[in-house]
């Protein structure tokens, strides 16, 4: 018998495993067991459930203010508040429909519309909404019940956490992605953890919240959410990902840890429900699990360290429309006009929309310092020559990046005002459609590109960190959704692409930095086939509603 590699190798190892190479994709069940798809909904049996407000108006917040760090007074934490920050986060965007099929799209994009992210609630002291424990299930924007506190129970946990609070926990169901994506998959679950957070992040903003990541590691999560004693079918329980507070923006003193006293005053509570079952068949990617417990966050009592603060902004700031509206019509593009163009200002404005300001949504959540630069693929902005360019999000990436790349690359500063370089000009867009899986979307837009992340040793010594990583990729994945929309055009997240031919293409020869995510943003084709139907039309008028439900 061989020893178990240690954690750090393990990521190191799935990593490379998992890479899609030019004439071998990585391993999956290479067909699509359509019969077998998973339910896209987490639902429990045998618990009451509590059913959320939808609003009937949005916040009036425009969507610049969004990441002004003190953009609206904090509403108060009540069911109405909390619904709509479920709402316009993890609750459904739309609907749409084809040849008698109809699927739900979500606020938060997945890969393959897949939705492996599941999310929980801990509720103390929230006006009309008894203390306890919940799980959200978007479809019918209800709380389900996974445990009731005694007066008693609540009482002891005031002693050890603000009241009234609200705590969320996001967790990843693995095989939502592995039915289709096999082995790649445990890679997208942490993106759509990425963008699950910053969907709650910025939706926390538009009430004057803040999500605040807090330290607390992976088993005390699981036994403080019931996750280790809740009777998942094979193959189907969840992983805990992370555990956020939601604290007032003004908050003088926002928590950093979860105490350990709450931990096990609430491991001892008993949850009810019963798991949904997912797929009738599974089949095991036993490195999924091994990678998984290799990555978990152990226990901690360091506060997280915060992002280094990144500049102000320099970019002028267009006249805005309302956040909520920018929020609910984020989709995907399926195809680009190849004639369709973006101007330069609106570029610039997309890209430092991305730099890392800890004050400002969705940077400010506490996933460690900023790792990931940009590489781009400018195919068609008017006024900047097309080409490649590298975005540095970091003053510390610069030097790393420009020492292991190409020698050949130019490294000329594009603009006095952004840390943007060109590193060669020329039509690139063969290059980045073939690198990104072959797929028309990343050549045909007005730009593409690749997010490099720190990797090695940064992996190899602390494991955790490459969750952190996708979760990152993620947070910049949703933010340039939402600014794709806010320039009038329309984007599209890429988890699919070569890994090493990227290294490649920038002469990366080493693991230092490694490609974890593409992005392409264009002038969006609609397919005229597709009906959209209002995301809860479902539900019936009488669920939107201004009352405090009693
Ligand atoms: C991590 C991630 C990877 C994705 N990869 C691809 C991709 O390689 N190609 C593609 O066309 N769409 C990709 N998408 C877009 C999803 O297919 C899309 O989010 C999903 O169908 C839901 O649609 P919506 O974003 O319009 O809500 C990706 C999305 C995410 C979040």
């Amino acid at each position: 018998m061989t020893a178990a590699a240690p954690p750090g190798q393990t990521a190191v190892d799935y990593h490379e495993r998992t890479k899609h190479h030019w004439h071998r994709f990585a391993r999956s069940a290479g067909y699509m067991d359509w019969d077998n798809q998973p339910a896209p909904f987490r639902t429990y049996g045998d618990t009451s459930t509590i059913p959320l407000p939808l609003a009937p108006s949005d916040p009036e917040l425009d969507y610049a203010a969004l990441y002004q760090p003190a953009a609206t007074p904090p509403a108060p934490f009540s069911r109405f508040s909390l619904g709509r920050l479920l709402e316009l986060s993890l609750g459904l965007s739309a609907w749409k429909a084809v040849s008698g099929q109809r699927w739900a799209l979500r606020i938060n994009p997945s890969s393959g519309n897949l939705h492996p992210t599941e999310a929980y609630l801990l509720a103390l002291g929230v006006p009309n909404l008894p203390d306890g424990i919940y799980h959200y299930h978007p479809l019918d924007h209800v709380l389900e019940e996974r445990a009731r506190l005694t007066t008693e129970q609540t009482r002891a946990l005031g002693g050890q956490l603000a009241l009234p609070g609200l705590w969320v926990v996001l967790s990843s169901i693995f095989w939502r992605e592995a039915w289709k994506y096999g082995e790649r998959a445990y890679r997208y679950c942490q993106h759509d953890i990425g963008h699950a957070l910053a969907a709650l992040s910025l939706a926390a903003r538009l009430q004057g919240w803040r999500l605040l990541r807090l330290a607390a590691a992976d088993t005390d999560i699981a036994a403080a959410f019931g996750f280790d004693r809740t009777p998942w079918q094979p193959m189907e329980a969840e992983e805990p990902a992370l555990l956020a507070a939601l604290v007032p923006v003004d908050a003088p003193h926002p928590p950093a840890v979860f105490s350990g006293e709450a931990i096990d005053l609430l491991s001892t509570i008993a949850v009810k429900g019963r798991p949904n079952p997912l797929s009738a068949r599974h089949q095991d990617w036993p490195v999924i699990s091994r990678v998984s417990i290799a990555c978990r966050q152990p226990h901690t009592t360091a506060p997280l360290p915060s992002p280094a603060d990144g500049p102000r902004s320099s970019q002028p700031e267009p006249a805005s429309q309302p956040a909520a509206a920018i929020i609910r019509q984020r989709r995907s593009a399926q195809a680009f006009d190849p004639d369709g163009e973006l101007d330069r200002a609106s570029f610039f404005r997309i890209l430092d929309r991305t730099l890392p300001r800890t004050a400002c949504a969705p940077f400010d959540g506490a996933i460690g310092p900023p790792r990931i630069s940009l590489v781009l693929f400018v195919h068609r902005i008017r006024g900047l020559a097309s080409g490649l360019y590298a975005f540095i999000r970091h003053p510390d990436h610069l030097e790393s990046l420009r020492r292991l790349s190409s020698p050949a690359f130019a490294w000329e500063p594009a603009t006095p005002d952004q840390p943007l370089y060109r590193l060669a000009s020329g039509d690139f867009r063969a290059e980045a459609l073939n690198l990104s899986c072959r797929q028309e979307i990343a050549g045909w837009s007005t730009f593409s590109l690749g997010m490099l992340a720190r990797f090695a040793p940064e992996v190899t010594d602390t494991p955790w960190v490459y969750r952190h990583l996708f979760w990152e990729a993620g947070l910049i994945g949703q933010v340039l959704y939402l600014e794709a929309e806010a320039r009038g055009v329309r984007g599209t997240g890429i988890g699919c692409y070569f890994d090493d031919p990227v290294h490649e293409l920038l002469g990366l020869q080493d693991r230092t930095w490694q490609s974890l995510y593409h992005f392409t943003i264009g002038v969006p084709v609609e397919d005229p086939r597709l009906q959209t139907l209002p995301a809860y039309f479902h539900l019936g008028p009488e669920r939107r509603t201004t009352e405090e439900p009693k």
